[in-house]
């Protein structure tokens, strides 16, 4: 299944090409550095939101997060600033700072309603990028401009297009872990919580998705249409086998499993759930399980533990060390000197827009 060529053109040039001049520093003037002394105003002023994390941070870790977070959350105010944090993020940020949460397609989806003039992405390039082609009259901050994406690194805009040489008329799908220049090439985006919505949208026997072959596989396994896939994996995904699943099974009776379909399709098979980060958590809220394992990025265990009681989480998880490049210290930074804006070439930003609004329609 998996498509028999590639080329060896990396996207790391085309991501870094699209952060410009930032235009947004001179319109948002730097601010002066607050205080991020630990005291008892700040004690005060964050108890509440400390007590949103108190499950997951332990007490003596707290008087490292609470200035920024304060600070932050009365930074985001002055700057009419909106953070919209993936469901990777880290608990300090994900319940402490963040306006939005969720899963790629809700945060592409909530950068676009948002009436904030300022976006700043706590997640990965790809979705800071996904954000300002929804939104291209805002600015959209990356803290760190080298969050990348295994996936997205996969594929260039040059591949699809030799993709499309080879196969004309198979429609191409994109995962939205892709760069602007990729999205500008392909029919239709989607993400892991539609993507057998979209492949099955397309009427045509055969669709090619790219660039995460296991994804790839995960819809295969679900319907009749032929998958063509692209090489791609998650680096932190793939990293999951059938056989360390089995063993904690063994060990926790009664143990739920619960996998993205990132996953290798043998995580996925021995699983007894499979769904996008928000589906994923969607379903410890409704089933309220006994024990459950969930099968991706660390920090989601984390989110989802802080908020629920009666449900014991088991280890393993991986790191995604992308994700992790997201700080406290890096989101004050870009609040108060309106850096890295994130700009997309105005040609590629409608082409791609295009491809994400269709499969936003496909709904
Ligand atoms: P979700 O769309 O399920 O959140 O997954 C995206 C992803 O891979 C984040 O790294
Ligand atoms: Fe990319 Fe995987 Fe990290 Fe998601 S978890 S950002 S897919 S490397």
């Amino acid at each position: 299944m998996t498509l028999p060529f590639q080329t060896g053109e990396k996207t790391a040039a085309s991501a870094l090409s699209s952060l410009a001049i930032p235009g947004a520093a001179r319109r948002f003037p730097a601010l002066p550095a607050p205080s991020l002394a630990w005291n008892k105003d700040v004690e005060a002023a964050t108890a509440c939101l400390y007590a949103r994390v108190a499950k997951v941070i332990p007490a003596i870790e707290w008087p490292f997060h609470a200035p920024y977070v304060k600070a932050i959350n009365e930074l985001k105010r002055e700057r009419n600033a909106v953070i919209l944090a993936h469901n990777y993020q880290t608990p300090e940020i994900f319940h402490c700072v963040a306006d939005f949460v969720g899963d790629s397609l809700q945060l592409a989806k909530l950068a676009a309603a948002s009436e904030a003039e300022v976006i700043v992405q706590g997640g990965v390039h790809f979705m800071a990028e996904t954000s300002k082609i929804l939104s291209p009259e805002k600015v959209v901050l990356t803290p760190d401009s080298e969050a990348g994406c295994s996936l997205a690194a996969s594929i260039t805009a040059a591949d699809v297009r030799a993709l499309r040489a080879e196969y004309p008329g198979v429609p191409i799908v994109a995962y939205v872990n892709t760069s602007a220049e990729v999205k500008a090439e392909v029919d239709i985006c989607c993400t892991s919580s539609n993507a057998l919505k979209i492949v099955e949208s397309l009427g045509s026997d055969r669709v090619i998705m790219l660039p995460d072959r296991y994804l790839a596989e995960n819809v295969a396994a679900q319907t009749k249409v032929k998958i063509l896939a692209w090489h791609g994996a998650c680096e932190v995904h793939e990293r999951f086998t059938p056989q360390e699943l089995e063993a904690y099974r063994a060990d926790n009776p009664g143990l739920t499993i619960i996998a993205h379909p990132e996953c290798p399709r043998e995580v996925v098979e021995i699983s007894d759930f499979a769904g996008s980060t928000a589906a994923m958590i969607d379903y410890v809220r409704r089933n309220k399980p006994a024990r459950v394992l969930l099968v991706t990025e660390c920090s989601m265990a984390d989110n989802v533990a802080a908020e629920t009681s009666g449900t014991e989480f088991v280890r393993p998880c991986n790191f995604c060390p992308h994700m992790k490049r997201i700080t406290l210290p890096k989101i004050l930074d870009s609040l108060l000197y309106m850096r890295e804006e994130v700009m997309v070439d105005p040609l590629i930003a409608e082409r791609a827009r295009a491809s994400v609004q269709r499969m936003i329609d496909v709904g």
